[in-house]
This record gives C-alpha cells, sequence and structure tokens, in this order.
C-alpha cells in the first residue's frame, strides 16, 4: 500500500519504540518523515535506517524537546522547509518518571506533565497553526495508554497525564474540525519497547500474555498499524475519539469477579 505517498508527518519520540516504527511504516508507504527527539543518537540512527531503506529524502532527524515550544515551532518549519508541507503529527514522546503519589517529588511529577501533556499541546498547535494558515487538511495522533483510564501502581503523574491528552485530543478534535483537520487519541496496553524493557523478562512477559485476551503483549507495529490507520483518508469521518489497542486487557476487569465463569 501508498496511502501516504509524497505526504509529511512529524513524529515527536521517533527516536524510539512506538514512533521509531511509525516512521519507518509511514516512509514505506511512499510519505516522508521528521523524526523529532531530543535522543539524537538514536533519532540519527532511526533516519540513516529509513534513508537507507526508501531513499534519501524520505527522513530527517530534527532535535526536537517537546517541552520548549520555540523547538516545536522549529520543528514543524524545518518540515515544510525539507518536504514543503506538513500533513500529520504522531505525539509519542515521554519521558517516565515513576513514583507512588505520596512520595512523588514535584519535579517527577513536573518532569511528566512538561513533557507528556505541555509537550503534547505545544506541538499539536504549532502543527495545526501550520495547517490551519496554510489551508492544509491534516490528521494527528497523540499517545495515551490504557494506563489513562485505569489506575496502576506507580503511575499516578503518568496516568494523570495520559487521562489529560485523552480530553486534549477530543478538544482539539472539535475545535480544529471546520478545518479537516483530525485530533484523536490511542490507548495502547503493554507494548515491547525500549519504554517497557521489563518485558525482557520472559516471566513477566508470560505472565502479562496470559492475561491479555489476545493472549500476548503488543509490539509496535500492532500499535502503528491504528496510528496509519486514524491518519488514512478510511478514517476521514473519526475524529475527536480514542481507539484501545491493547488486545482487549482494559475490558478484563469484570474477570475478576468471583462466581462468574466464562468458559
Ligand atoms: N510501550 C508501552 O507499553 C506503551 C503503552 C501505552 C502507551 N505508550 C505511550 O506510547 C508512546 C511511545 O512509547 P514508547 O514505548 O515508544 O516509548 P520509548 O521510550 O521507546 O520512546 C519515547 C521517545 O520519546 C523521547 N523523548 C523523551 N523526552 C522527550 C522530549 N522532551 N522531547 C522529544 N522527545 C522526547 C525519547 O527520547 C524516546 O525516543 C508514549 O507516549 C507512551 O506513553 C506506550
Amino acid at each position: 500500500m501508498q496511502r501516504f505517498k509524497n505526504k509529511v508527518c512529524i513524529i515527536s519520540g521517533g527516536a524510539s519504540g512506538i514512533g521509531a516504527k511509525t516512521a519507518e511504516m509511514f516512509a514505506e508507504e511512499g510519505g516522508k518523515v521528521l523524526i523529532g527527539d531530543v535522543d539524537e543518537k538514536n533519532g540519527k540512527n532511526q533516519t540513516e535506517k529509513i534513508t537507507e531503506k526508501y531513499g534519501n529524502g524520505t527522513a530527517i532527524f530534527f532535535y526536537l524537546d517537546v517541552s520548549n515550544p520555540n523547538d516545536c515551532e522549529k520543528a514543524v518549519k524545518k518540515a515544510v522547509h525539507e518536504f514543503g508541507c506538513v500533513n500529520y503529527l504522531l505525539n509519542s514522546a515521554i519521558k517516565m518518571a515513576p513514583g507512588m503519589l505520596k512520595e512523588l517529588s514535584l519535579e517527577n511529577w513536573n518532569t511528566m506533565i512538561t513533557i507528556g501533556l505541555t509537550g503534547t499541546f505545544l506541538m499539536t498547535q504549532a502543527t495545526g497553526r501550520w495547517m490551519i494558515d496554510n489551508n492544509i487538511p491534516g490528521s494527528i495522533v497523540t499517545m495515551s495508554s490504557i494506563g489513562g483510564q485505569q489506575p496502576y501502581g506507580m503511575s499516578g503523574a503518568y496516568s494523570t497525564v495520559k487521562a489529560a491528552v485523552i480530553m486534549l485530543a477530543e478538544h482539539f478534535g472539535i475545535e480544529w474540525a471546520s478545518h479537516k483537520i483530525r485530533v484523536n487519541a490511542i490507548c495502547p496496553g503493554h507494548t515491547e519497547t525500549p519504554l517497557t524493557s521489563y518485558l525482557k523478562d520472559s516471566d513477566i512477559k508470560k505472565q502479562r500474555s496470559e492475561i491479555t485476551p489476545l493472549l500476548r503483549v503488543a509490539q509496535p507495529i500492532d500499535i502503528a498499524n491504528g496510528i496509519l490507520f486514524l491518519f488514512s483518508e478510511e478514517a476521514d469521518y473519526i475524529t475527536a475519539t480514542t481507539l484501545e489497542i491493547d488486545g482487549g486487557l482494559s475490558k478484563t476487569v469484570m474477570n475478576h469477579l468471583p462466581g462468574r465463569k466464562w468458559k
């Protein structure tokens, strides 16, 4: 499929994990991608990998700290300068600062909020402003998490951020619908990336697979498939909503009720 021939995508957090896989798959379908990340080494490696496979001019790396409004604006300008347009944005950047709320330092709280929430706001605003000023329709996807719908251990700040970005995507989606800019969120379940290095522990991976209705943890390709769907014309009537890609995990709470059998 070449759904994104000559289309342009910015991916924040594109140096690693879900963002990196999406960048690759976007280029495979004919698109051009700006990989924006604070991790220059992995960002440049990923850019090289893509250009080697899909040709010069298919990917560029740009140093982007999503918590810096100037960086966000410059990233959009860079994409337009290099590729002539911006059609899509994926907000994938995250920095973890876990901890129980009782002990969580203000510094760790601020790290989560500044990169996860404010960064998503700034990058979406910068991209959408350019699209609106230039009358370009587009699609923006923000990475939330099933952790944004369910509390879980050590993730009071993360879950709060991931809940907030769902509402942020809904707001942007409604505000910008008349400009034909669609904005949606994705809630992955446990996905094997550098972020979830604990899945390298085969016992944890096995146990997590067993509690997932589809009996496996996700791979980045599973999430990237959903992101590219939301970018694509097939999702033309989908905005201000959330797509869960979790193998059914978040719908299993009733499995824990004693006295009810599923089989
Ligand atoms: N992996 C999972 O199980 C999972 C589950 C649910 C949601 N998610 C979400 O999906 C997204 C991607 O997760 P991942 O697993 O690919 O993570 P990852 O750690 O592999 O990638 C995150 C990237 O964000 C970059 N980053 C950190 N701070 C940044 C900043 N200030 N500006 C720009 N880039 C910055 C990192 O350098 C890294 O390249 C995240 O938003 C995460 O919360 C992941």
